[in-house]
């Protein structure tokens, strides 16, 4: 009987942490033993990284030199990822990554892909006349 309590118990907390939040004032309540991966709409809190498998490897091997900030700016395909990666070990000290360098890889082009944002789409129906020179 005493066991039914105590796994009830557990079973309670435990659903307890996957409860939303009650109200926005509680969520943004700051307090120092606060979990540092907490992942808020979708976003790791701490790095701003989007939360996505391989995250945790992402975080551990990206965000020890820089700030994540220099990942998340920065979108590249498949190739050019492994690109930086290789000046980084080449230039910067960038360890071996291993067996985790295809999970941080498939993590960023996945979530930081090249964007076609910000050029503009080809003009059409352009009316092109002479230039007349003197
Ligand atoms: C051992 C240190 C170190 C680690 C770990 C590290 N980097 Fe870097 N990285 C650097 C340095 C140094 C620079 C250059 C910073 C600068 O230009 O201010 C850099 C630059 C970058 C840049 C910008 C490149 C450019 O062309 O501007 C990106 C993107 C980047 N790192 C991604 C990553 C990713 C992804 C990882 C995880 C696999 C990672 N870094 C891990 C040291 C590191």
């Amino acid at each position: 009987m005493g066991f039914a309590i105590v796994l009830f118990l557990i079973a309670g907390f435990w659903l307890i942490r996957f409860l939303p939040e009650e109200t926005a004032s509680n969520a943004k309540k700051t307090d120092a033993n606060e979990d540092p991966n907490r992942i808020e709409n979708g976003i790791h809190v701490r790095t701003g990284l989007i939360d996505d498998e391989g995250l945790m490897t992402v975080v551990a091997n990206c965000t020890a030199c820089h700030s994540a900030q220099l990942v998340t700016q920065n979108r590249m395909n498949e190739e050019r990822w492994n690109a930086t990666i290789r000046w980084m070990q080449e230039t910067q000290n960038l360890w071996d990554l291993g067996d985790n360098q295809e999970i941080i890889v498939n993590y960023l082009v996945r979530n930081y892909p090249p964007t076609e944002k910000g050029r503009r789409e080809n003009l059409k129906n352009i009316e092109w006349y002479d230039l007349d020179p003197e």
